[in-house]
């Protein structure tokens, strides 16, 4: 599928509604801030926002919404600078903090709304537009999230066979953005119910590459997502599954990974081909690729073991306005 065939989004006037998906990591979490490859799918679990004309700015009836929420603030800044005061209402069914995309959906559906009553966008320049706004407020991170709940499905970053569907810049480097099939495959996702912080784990994995065994390690990150690009992309399930095990063991080597994390991967192990954390770690989520068969037995283990696991698909659309 080439950018074209995504459709942009449209002009619309005030009020507009957008819904965007959340996004689940299988391989490349923090290595792809340092330029390594990345797999990742837009989640079948969305937030919303809706955007009306109003006397003053708020975020679900919050007039100190700017102050409270950087990303919402970020989003005005970058999509409606100089525009008329907005209400924001957002709601969320993605879980916060969780590692599962909901400050990257949040981001994307908002700025693609406002973008909409600014004469519309395409999704190229949305993707970079989304990641400028996460970014804005994080002070740190790649546009993998971003551009997986602007583009929907499975996307791959700095990796994979398949055409290129936009280039994202950032401050010191490019990454570009291609499509890779969806296996179709279902995949169970849980909780561990501690949140953490993206920009303090970010921060903290970048001092460890920092250190002199870095370049191997980020090396090694590289090898294993690109060769599990490859393996899901020819549907190769043993392979990801031994690939997602030894991406664990690199993410638990440079820091990012928590007891807590670590109980759920081994509570999901009877009934999992394979389970790693996805997104930041330090607290979040893990996804695990069931044994076909066992998906109701490996969410039974995860909620018995404290988690709050569900299946999950992967969207396959992306942000989309809802339209009246
Ligand atoms: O935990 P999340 O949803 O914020 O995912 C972050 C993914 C990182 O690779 C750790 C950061 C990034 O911006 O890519």
């Amino acid at each position: 599928m080439s950018a074209l065939e995504l459709p942009p989004i449209p002009a619309r006037a005030l009020p507009v509604s957008a819904e965007a998906p959340g996004k689940c990591i299988v391989f490349g979490e923090h290595a792809v801030v340092h330029g390594a490859p990345e797999l990742l799918f837009a989640l079948d679990l969305s937030v919303q926002v809706i955007v009306r004309p109003s006397g003053a700015v708020s975020l679900n009836t919050d007039r100190e919404g700017t102050e409270r929420n950087p990303y919402f603030r970020s989003a005005l800044a970058r999509s409606w600078s100089d525009g008329p005061p907005v209400a924001v209402r957002a709601v969320s069914r993605i879980p916060k903090s969780a590692g599962l995309g909901s400050s990257a959906a949040f981001v994307a559906a908002l700025s693609a709304a406002l973008s909409a009553a600014r004469g519309g966008i395409d999704r190229p320049a949305l993707a970079q537009r989304a990641f400028e706004t996460e970014r804005g407020a994080q002070g740190v991170g790649s546009p993998g999230d971003t551009s997986a709940v602007v583009g929907g499905g499975f996307l791959s970053i700095n990796g994979g066979s398949g055409e290129v569907l936009w280039t994202v810049r950032g401050p010191d480097r490019e990454w570009e953005v291609r499509r890779v099939p969806d296996p179709g495959w279902l995949w169970v996702v849980a909780h561990s119910g501690i949140p953490r912080s993206t920009g303090t784990a970010v921060r903290a994995v970048g001092e460890r590459l920092a250190r002199s065994d870095g370049p191997r390690l980020l090396e090694e990150f590289t090898r294993v997502a690109r060769d599990g690009i490859r393996a899901v992309e020819q549907g190769d399930r043993p392979r990801v599954a031994e690939l997602i095990g030894r991406n664990q063991e690199l993410l638990r080597e440079v820091g990012v990974s928590h007891p807590r994390l670590e109980a759920l991967i081994s509570a999901a192990a009877p009934a999992a081909e394979a389970a790693k954390l996805t997104g930041a770690g330090a607290g979040g989520s893990i996804v695990a690729l069931p044994v076909p068969g066992k998906e109701v037995e490996l969410v039974r283990r995860l909620a018995r073991a404290g988690g709050l696991p569900f299946v999950v698909r992967p969207s396959a659309t992306g942000v989309r306005l809802i339209e009246p």
